[in-house]
């Protein structure tokens, strides 16, 4: 559905009227196509603190940015010509004297900063058995980078990536510092798992492999299957009997497979397992319903059918895939949560859990699917997605929903998508565990 909100805020009496109201100014994001898949500036690199990652500068030069000279130096000041990015080296903060460092690098740059683009400040993990001084100024980013992204605007994104190896951490970088992140903001994620794959051709990580993406033949599932199929995958469309005919039309213009069935299918997993006898790669848990009411008014059936769809199914299937030995090592499950899971949301309760007990899933499946069977496990957790089944919510809390994030609009389908493919990426093996919000910080929850 149009946000004709923000078509009109993109014209010139738009932007006068809504401004003088005091009104959100959504910035027009700037997404990647073909034709632009680089941000299109420099990228600056600052330090605060000593760097505890060796091998940054090179990943940074493979990101294809142009390196500005830092601030002081002939750009990248107060007042310089623009850059795209500022990667800030956060992870040799130690307390609370090195942590105004941060302030003393970004506060001169952040002016400069174009509209679209992007801060990411690299942080190291937290440990718990560190230093408490360290522990607290580690811990301090997250309130930095957060408060940052709200008040930032103009499309521009703040996030907190937290590190141990640049090369590990290579494929994160890349998606925070491109067209493909923009609608991740504020976020905080974990690169330090070990193990990824360097895919033979960097323009088709995904060249090889197969993937499922359940719930494919509309919204962001479809999008999900555009997306890994642009990357290469042989992409497998599952949809209930129902959205057939759209599933095999979208199978058909991606040289895929569909597959008729409902996920909530007792022997979902083992059918799976059947239609693919060589297996699979990448998982997405992508199908999901609503049945909103509020908990004084759900009848059971509204209950368990939401929970059944979205998240008992996606254990079962998960089990089964595993148990059949379907899953090739080196693969990645992505699962969808929900802001709404992470937050709490009216009327809500049945979607609400299910997609918390996503959240729950993802941080205890991983270290194991990893260990025993060589395969990531994380969620994206999307905000206000511009989709059918935010198109049938009503016409006030559709508007707020649009407008209460970072961002002032709601995200495409595609954005979702191109966050479930960095995940899905043969290197992206280090991020494990997470559940990353695709919600252009939505102002609900954490
Ligand atoms: N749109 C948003 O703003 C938003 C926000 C947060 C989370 N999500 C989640 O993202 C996912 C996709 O949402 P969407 O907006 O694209 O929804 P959508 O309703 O447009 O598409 C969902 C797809 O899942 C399929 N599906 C439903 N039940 C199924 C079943 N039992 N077996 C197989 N397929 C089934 C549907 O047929 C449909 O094709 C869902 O898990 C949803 O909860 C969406």
């Amino acid at each position: 559905m149009a946000d004709r909100y923000l078509s009109f805020t993109a014209t010139a009496p738009g932007r006068l009227l809504t401004r003088r109201l005091g009104l959100p100014q959504p910035a027009a994001l700037s997404r990647w196509s073909s034709e632009h898949p680089c941000l299109p500036g420099d990228l600056l690199h600052l330090t605060a603190g000593e760097t505890e990652v060796s091998d940054l500068a090179p990943v940074l030069a493979r990101t294809g940015l142009p390196l500005a000279a830092p601030a002081g130096g002939p750009a990248g000041g107060p007042g310089d010509a623009p850059v795209a990015a500022v990667v800030l080296d956060a992870t040799g903060v130690q307390d609370v004297d090195t942590l105004a460092e941060v302030h003393a690098a970004l506060h001169p740059v952040v002016r400069s900063v174009a509209a679209s683009g992007r801060i990411v400040v690299l942080g190291s993990p937290l440990d718990a058995g560190a230093d408490h001084h360290r522990a607290a100024a580690q811990q301090a980013l997250e309130g930095f980078v957060r408060s940052l992204g709200k008040e930032i605007g103009r499309g521009r994104t703040v996030n907190l990536l937290r590190l141990t190896d640049a090369v590990a951490a290579e494929s994160t970088l890349r998606f925070l510092l491109s067209p493909k992140s923009a609608y991740v903001s504020g976020q905080v994620i974990a690169a330090t798992a070990a193990g990824s794959d360097t895919p033979a051709d960097p323009s088709l990580p995904l060249a090889g492999r197969t993937a499922l993406v359940t719930g494919g033949a509309r919204g962001i599932g479809e999008a999900v299957a555009r997306t890994l199929a642009r990357d290469g995958a042989h992409v497998v469309v599952l949809d209930v009997p129902q959205a057939q005919d759209d599933a095999r039309r979208l199978a058909g213009q991606l040289g895929g497979a569909a597959i008729a069935l409902d996920i909530t299918a007792a022997d979902a997993g083992e059918r799976i397992a059947a239609e693919l006898p060589d297996g699979l790669d990448v998982l997405i848990h992508n199908a999901g319903i609503t049945r909103d009411r509020r908990l004084v008014n759900m009848p059971a059936e509204r209950w368990s059918s939401v929970l059944d769809v979205n998240l008992a199914s996606v254990l079962r299937t998960t089990d089964a895939l595993f148990a059949k030995g379907a899953l090739r090592r080196g693969g990645r499950i992505v699962a969808t949560a929900s802001i709404a899971g992470l937050a709490g949301n009216a009327g809500q309760t049945n979607y609400g859990a299910s997609k918390a007990g996503i959240a729950g899933l993802v941080r205890s499946l991983a270290p194991r699917a990893l260990a025993e069977h060589g395969v990531t496990v994380n969620a994206v957790a999307p905000g206000f997605i511009e989709t059918k089944m935010t198109a049938a919510v009503p016409l006030f809390i559709r508007e707020a929903g649009r407008r209460m994030n970072s961002l002032a609009q709601g995200g495409l389908p595609v954005d979702v998508a191109e966050t479930t493919a960095w995940l899905a990426h043969p290197a992206s093996g280090a991020v494990n565990g997470q559940v990353v919000r695709v919600c252009g910080q939505s102002l609900l929850g954490a």
